[in-house]
């Protein structure tokens, strides 16, 4: 039997390099170049440190917000992380499940290693947000959205930070790519847009369709202007993930987008990047009331989730800790990942003196300069 997963959610990496085979467990913890970015990350919310406040009354809580006009029960979701296959077979559809139970968003990975109609079915009535890496080939672009729409997805969050896979060494070192072994591409696979791209069928010549994945997946020739296109292509809200610089977020409200997530892909990208939390607060300033600010980036703790709701996040995404989740327990593993965050950010809102997230704000933040 499976030991209990620790409450302390920091100890799931270390428990996931024990128990997970080499290989997947390296794709998930990885990240760019010697890790600067993913540890950035972490230090920049540690530097910050919380200052409780006392005699609030605090007795009756309530985590819930409004995010893109649609209450939730917690100012959380579960980012979005390709190629679960290789933690768990139940994949993307055991992690879909665990979030419908908890009541929190679940963005679907356009890279998933199960097609995105199979994971909606899993959803039940739980809120359905999809995440696009905007391929090369405008049908298939179109198929995707169209396919997202038609299975009960609601938002759409566009990946901007990733026009090309980074120089990841322990992938590299390890010669082990998901992609290549043809997890992460069921979307794409069972699209009659990108399979009217091929020579012969995918399962005549996989080999032909994965490298054809490989060519079209992401286009680093894209601008500004081409948003244009996925604003005429789908009605409701669009996020832009992976901004970091005031400017673009501002860009992003000239091309009608409706939020940003102020991300570095959790440090898999750019090595030497700014840690995320330290380039929020510019964001949201440059955001005001026009984009809705949404964050992810190292958070492990509930305290962490506080942190970044001061600097002004609507909400955040996390990502590595639900993958460690479920890998180490399937959906039970994954909803223990939610609950625990859930509770300990409730409890330390209730500790700081905030009834809720509404509250809290810069002030409530002393930043340790040692
Ligand atoms: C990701 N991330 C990601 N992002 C995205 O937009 N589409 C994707 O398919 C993936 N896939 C993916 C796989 C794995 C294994 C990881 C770890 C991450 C990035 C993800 O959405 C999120 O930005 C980061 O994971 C957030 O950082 P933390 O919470 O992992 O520190």
């Amino acid at each position: 039997a499976v030991p209990r997963l620790p409450t302390d959610l920091t100890r799931l990496e270390e428990l996931a390099e024990q128990r997970l085979e080499p290989g997947p467990v390296g794709y998930v913890a990885g990240s760019a170049g010697n890790g600067s970015t993913a540890r950035a990350n972490r230090a920049a919310l540690e530097r910050r440190r919380i200052v409780p406040r006392m005699l609030r009354d605090v007795h009756e809580r309530d985590l819930s917000v409004e995010v893109l006009g649609r209450p939730l029960p917690a100012p959380l979701a579960l980012a979005p992380v390709g190629v679960l296959s290789i933690m768990h077979p139940d994949a993307e559809s055991a992690a879909a499940r665990a979030a419908a139970a908890q009541g929190v968003p679940y963005i679907l990975s356009s890279a998933s290693s199960t097609p995105m109609e199979q994971v909606a079915e899993a959803m039940g009535d739980a809120e359905r947000w999809f995440q696009l890496y905007w391929a090369k080939d405008r049908e298939v672009t179109k198929s995707f959205l169209n396919r997202a729409k038609a299975a009960g997805f609601s938002t759409l969050f566009v990946t901007l930070d990733t026009p090309l896979l980074a120089w990841r060494p322990r992938d590299l070192d390890q010669a082990y790519l998901p992609f290549l072994h043809g997890i992460g591409t069921a979307n794409y696979f069972s699209d009659p847009a990108f399979q009217a791209g091929l020579a012969k069928p995918v399962d005549e010549d996989p080999n032909a369709a994965v490298m054809h994945f490989v060519g079209m997946f992401a286009d680093p020739a894209k601008t500004w202007p081409d948003l244009e296109f996925l604003r005429e292509n789908w009605d409701g809200p669009i996020v832009l993930k992976g901004i970091l610089h005031p400017d673009d977020a501002r860009r992003a409200v000239t091309a009608g987008m409706d939020g940003v997530v102020v991300s570095n892909h959790g440090g898999r990208q750019v090595a030497g990047s700014v840690g995320a939390a330290d380039a929020l607060p510019r964001v949201v300033e440059a955001a005001g009331d026009r984009l809705t600010v949404l964050f992810d980036g190292g958070i492990r703790t509930g305290d962490d989730i506080f942190k970044a709701l001061a600097l002004g996040a609507e909400a955040v995404l996390v990502g590595r800790p639900y993958a460690y989740g479920l890998g180490l327990d399937g959906q039970a593993g994954v909803e223990h990942v939610i609950r625990c965050l859930l509770a300990e950010l409730d409890l330390t809102l209730a500790l700081s003196g905030h009834a809720g997230p509404a509250t809290v704000s810069t002030d409530d933040l002393a930043e340790e300069t040692v």
